[in-house]
């Protein structure tokens, strides 16, 4: 809801249950008003009067207090916005029109300076809590006129409430480690996080979270900031020398600049979502959830299928005879998505060559991949097809014939990671390219399924010829986007994972045009139980893929877990089997039946339902619950058993005190003020020891 208070220059957005609100004072200047529980007109209009802080010498009476600051004038705050035009650096803005449309929940506010227009977007829907911000920048001068550069265009700075002290959550990691959720005290001056490689990057996921060092799992007050973006990005979270936070942030890593702007031209940023809540960090988690699967991801009503993806099991050594086998082997285990990984194509027979021509490998697959798909459907599942469209090998049709179309600096080294260049997908030959051959592709045979990859960071991003600064930064991203929507609506039925070495490419904005993602190489089940902890902060287990693989762990470090605590982990995600099912037993794989038969049934709860992390995987036991509507599901796990003692109880939470709940496996009942209070046994022991707990309200 968006209501225009008092004098027309104080906006109020209201969601379910917080408020956020903004104010232009005298002399244009938009400042911002409040971000926290919900508040009346009244109460924005009683803030909108305050007395503006007290004078000081050497300090701005305007940083902490703007909505969007730029660079030029009493700042000394990094600005959101910097500009260059010819002879003049900074901005200063006049103030142009406010529009609102209720039914969007959009508030959009111009102002002008010179030739440039820029447009600050909020959108705050009525289900939602989450705040979506984001800026157009426009030259609107007349044709000659000369370009504007856009040295910087954040797309929200973000403002929080005076307290006395705040800490940051981030995720953090690298490959085969990625989303990991570490705390610590923010303290004065700026923490820098973002990625400089062209892709979201496995080192941060773009969230952070603030809370004022109070909040707790269920409890507290926390605000969360998420950036829709795959490319470069930062977001710099700054503690004020008066205690006051903002955060920042947008695409592009360095103010050095971003695009270039000539008459007519626009930029459009990404979007920059928030959220407050004030039920811990879980509340924050089920609120970012929710708005996912309502406004973000699509078709998110629908839940995904267990999958088989044979990369772990063959890796480049692959053939069709050895895929209908696995094909075989997966179908009697009730898997419903078949998913041939690399080296079906080109001469790609290792990492060394055939990215970039995407028609099957003759020697593979010598009629093409149609009897291959033809026989998976037969087996009555659905068949998928992985490619990193992005890439070329060197050793590859592709790059012999258009060495000009891979990022590259003239006269300097074309720096190669895994035997492969990045493309130039600005240029829109490349597109084109690109488009034809996955058309055709996902044309030439009954394609349910694309794993999208991207295997390797930029390095000599450049584009002869195109002038400083180089589009190739952004463009690349909206290129993705742009083939992916294309793709998407030539072939609805297709459904699409992004991928980029694990987890290197997950964000809201490819979460828009893609049904789930990648979340880590990392298949060890232990390990997996932090990564999918953080991944859990911002995103719903409905897009989180996870797979079952081999024991001894084969990718990372020779573990050895029972299935049971293999599957319960991966059945906390979007439930996938990665091992070499030509070398499983007869019994594991009929183990393996029954264990993908209960996913099925919990399917639903897990990757639909509302997420409580009841413990962290940090030691002993941890746990999660997921509940939607009568059924709650808990999976638990056990690391290791000390001194005999019994894990302890399950506090269960989401659910209704005055109801029973019976337990789906024993018949038990149990009360939910006792299960909420005393908690639930799981019966685990020993080591590596795991449980799924099924109940419904009675
Ligand atoms: C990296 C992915 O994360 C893996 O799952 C696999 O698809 C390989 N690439 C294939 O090259």
């Amino acid at each position: 809801m968006i209501e225009t208070v008092g004098d027309g220059r104080t906006w109020l957005l209201s969601g379910p249950s917080s408020s956020y609100a903004l104010h232009l004072a005298d002399g244009d200047t938009l400042l911002h008003l409040h971000w926290g529980p919900r508040l009346t007109a009244a109460d924005a209009e009683a803030l909108a009067d305050r007395p503006p802080a007290p004078y000081r010498p050497f300090e701005s009476p305007l940083d902490g207090h703007e909505e969007y600051p730029v660079e030029g004038g009493p700042r000394f705050v990094r600005p959101a916005l910097s500009v260059r035009t010819v002879g003049v650096r900074g901005t200063e803005w006049r103030f142009d029109t406010a529009t609102t449309d209720a039914d969007a929940g959009e508030l959009r506010l111009r102002f002008l300076d010179g030739p440039l227009a820029l447009t600050l977007h909020y959108r705050m829907r009525d289900d939602t809590d989450v705040v979506e911000r984001w800026i157009t920048a426009e030259h609107r001068g007349p044709e000659g006129a000369p370009p504007v550069e856009l040295l910087r265009a954040d797309a929200a700075t973000w403002t929080l409430p005076l307290r006395d002290a705040w800490r940051l959550s981030q995720l953090h990691g690298r490959w085969a480690a990625e989303t990991r959720l570490v705390r610590a005290p923010l303290t004065y001056g700026e923490k820098v996080i973002g990625s400089r490689r062209g892709h979201t990057g496995h080192q941060h996921l773009p969230w952070v979270a603030l809370d004022a060092e109070g909040a707790t799992e269920e409890y507290g007050e926390v605000y969360g900031c998420a950036l829709a973006w795959s490319g470069s990005w930062r977001i710099s979270v700054h503690r004020l020398p008066d205690g006051l936070v903002q955060i920042t942030g947008g695409a592009g890593h360095d103010d050095s600049g971003l695009v270039r702007l000539a008459p007519g031209d626009a930029y459009v940023s990404p979007v920059f979502a928030a959220l407050w809540s004030d039920g811990g960090f879980g509340g924050a988690s089920r609120a970012w959830h929710a708005w996912q699967l309502a406004h973000v991801i699509p078709g998110a009503a629908d839940t995904r299928p267990v999958l088989y993806n044979s990369w772990e099991a063959t890796e480049f050594a692959i053939s069709e005879e050895q895929q209908r086998e696995l094909a075989r082997r997966a179908a009697g285990m009730g898997i419903e998505l078949f998913v041939v990984d690399d080296g079906w194509f080109g001469r790609r027979t290792s990492d060394r060559a055939g990215l970039g021509d995407w028609t099957p490998n003759p020697d593979r697959f010598p009629r093409g991949l149609k009897p291959l798909a033809d026989e998976v459907h037969a087996l009555g599942m659905r068949f998928g097809i992985w490619v990193e469209p992005e890439m070329v090998n060197p050793d590859s049709d592709l790059y012999r014939a258009h060495p000009d179309w891979v990022q590259h600096q003239p006269g300097r080294t074309r720096t190669e990671f895994r035997h492969q260049l990045v493309l130039n997908l600005a240029r829109a030959d490349v597109q084109e390219y690109l488009w034809e051959q996955l058309d055709g592709l996902l044309s030439s045979a009954p394609i349910d399924y694309v794993k999208w990859d991207f295997n390797r960071c930029f390095t000599d991003a450049g584009w002869p010829g195109d002038p400083y600064p180089q589009r190739l930064w952004t463009e690349h991203v909206h290129a993705l986007y742009g083939l992916l929507d294309r793709l998407r609506a030539a072939h609805p039925g297709v459904a699409f994972e992004s991928c980029s070495g694990g987890g290197g490419r997950v964000d809201l904005g490819i979460l828009a045009r893609t049904d789930q993602v990648w979340t880590s190489d990392n298949t060890d089940p232990l390990d997996r139980l932090a990564i999918q902890h953080g991944f859990s902060q911002l995103h719903p287990a409905r897009v989180m893929a996870a797979w079952v693989t081999d024991s001894p762990n084969t990718q990372l470090n020779g573990r050895i877990s029972s299935l049971r605590f293999r599957f319960v982990s991966a059945m906390a995600g979007v439930l996938g089997v990665g091992g070499d099912l030509t070398r499983w037993t007869d019994e594991e794989r009929d183990e393996a039946r029954g264990w993908v038969a209960l996913y099925k049934e919990i399917r639903p709860v897990v990757q639909l339902g509302e997420l409580y992390r009841l413990r962290p995987p940090e030691g002993g036991l941890s746990a999660v619950q997921y509940v939607r509507g009568d059924d709650t599901v808990v999976l638990a796990w056990l690391q290791a058993q000390h001194h005999g003692e019994p894990p302890a109880p399950l506090r269960l939470r989401g659910i209704d005190p005055a109801a029973v709940y019976a337990c789906r496996d024993t018949g038990a009942r149990h009360r939910g003020s006792v299960l909420i209070h005393h908690g639930l046994p799981t019966g685990l022991r020993g080591d590596l020891d795991a449980t799924v707990i099924r109940l419904r309200r009675c």
